[in-house]
């Protein structure tokens, strides 16, 4: 008798067909927490999708909203070797080949009839301001030529080898973009300069390798980026354009040995690399050229 009852208690809590009851609710309490529940997502919804429409109308499809403040722009090397480390044979084609391929492939899109075709010939020393007249845009913007040419005995033109063969490689130097970046103040533009690296090689011994690094030329002249390729106004509003470059060639490098170099970008506006950033504005690498085996 007693689970009788039980039984019928559970019965009745899920559908009491006296009072008409469902799991101890009537249909219209039921409809009223529906449709609570109802409003209440939509209401939800809603406010997302207000969030969200206002979040993007503030957004600048030409211009990121939030942008690294960084005062010094990395740097890159190319090629760029296994981890930093050009080394090579020069009487073994294969381990060099890799460098020329990948110093080809960096440079076509600078050649001479391509730039000229997407790029305009601009006033050199200046910056070349294109500015928005308050909401109207002046997008796409236009870009400076880059020659391939400039880069003269590093440009691969004459020397397919870049100097690799001949053991006086070529490194091209690019900064990193930055959009809005004013790299120099009163019309001095921006450099680079490489030297020996100091290194640590024992407790607070450190070594440098300034007297094997020989003498280095660069191209273009003084190592320097034209301040007429600043400012970067970003990949959508420049579509064409092409970031500056320096090579350095090392004329006189010695040979058979590991040299630790590195470069760096010389600025009468951005500041040295700080302790946080120890990356910042400079690039180190080491060359390694074999002529014996
Ligand atoms: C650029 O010029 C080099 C040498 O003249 C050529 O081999 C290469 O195919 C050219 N690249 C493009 C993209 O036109
Ligand atoms: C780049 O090369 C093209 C073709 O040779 C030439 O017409 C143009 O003047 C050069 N641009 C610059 C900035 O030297
Ligand atoms: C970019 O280059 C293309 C040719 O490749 C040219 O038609 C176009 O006008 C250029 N755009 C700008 C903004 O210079
Ligand atoms: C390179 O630097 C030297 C010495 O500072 C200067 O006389 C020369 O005009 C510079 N060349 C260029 C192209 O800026
Ligand atoms: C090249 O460097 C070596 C020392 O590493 C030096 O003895 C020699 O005079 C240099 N040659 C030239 C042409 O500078
Ligand atoms: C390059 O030369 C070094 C010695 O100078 C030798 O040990 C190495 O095997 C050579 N590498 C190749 C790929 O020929």
């Amino acid at each position: 008798m007693a689970k009788d009852a039980e039984k019928s208690t559970w019965k009745d809590f899920i559908w009491n067909s006296r009072t008409r009851e469902f799991c101890g609710r009537t249909g219209s309490s039921w409809g009223l927490i529906l449709l609570f529940y109802l409003v209440f997502y939509i209401f939800l919804a809603g406010m997302f999708c207000l969030t969200m429409y206002v979040m993007l109308q503030t957004l600048d499809d030409y211009k990121p909203t939030w942008q690294d403040r960084l005062g010094t722009p990395g740097m890159m090397i190319r090629p760029r070797g296994k981890a930093m480390e050009i080394t090579y044979n020069t009487t073994n084609t294969e381990t060099w080949d890799m460098y020329i391929k990948t110093l080809d492939n960096f440079l076509s899109p600078y050649n001479n009839s391509l730039q000229a075709e997407k790029n305009e010939e601009c006033t050199p020393d200046k910056y070349f301001f294109q500015v928005d007249s308050g909401d109207v845009k002046n997008n796409p913007k236009r870009s400076c030529q880059f020659n391939r040419t400039i880069l003269e005995k590093c440009s691969g033109l004459d020397d397919h080898t870049y100097g690799y063969q001949a053991g006086k490689p070529c490194i091209i130097i690019k900064l990193n973009r930055v959009i809005g970046m004013l790299p120099g103040k009163d019309d001095q533009a921006p450099f680079v300069t490489c030297g020996a690296k100091r290194y640590k090689v024992g407790k607070d011994e450190w070594k440098e390798d300034s007297d094997k690094i020989g003498e280095v030329e660069y191209y273009p002249e003084n190592g320097t980026f034209n301040l007429m390729y600043y400012p970067y106004y970003g990949k959508k509003a420049q579509v064409n354009y092409s970031q500056p470059l320096v090579a350095i060639k090392f004329l006189n490098i010695t040979h058979n040995e590991d040299i630790n170099i590195e470069c760096r970008i010389i600025s009468n506006n951005i500041p040295p690399g700080t302790l946080r950033d120890k990356f910042a504005g400079k690039v180190s690498f080491k060359l390694r050229i074999n002529t014996k085996g």
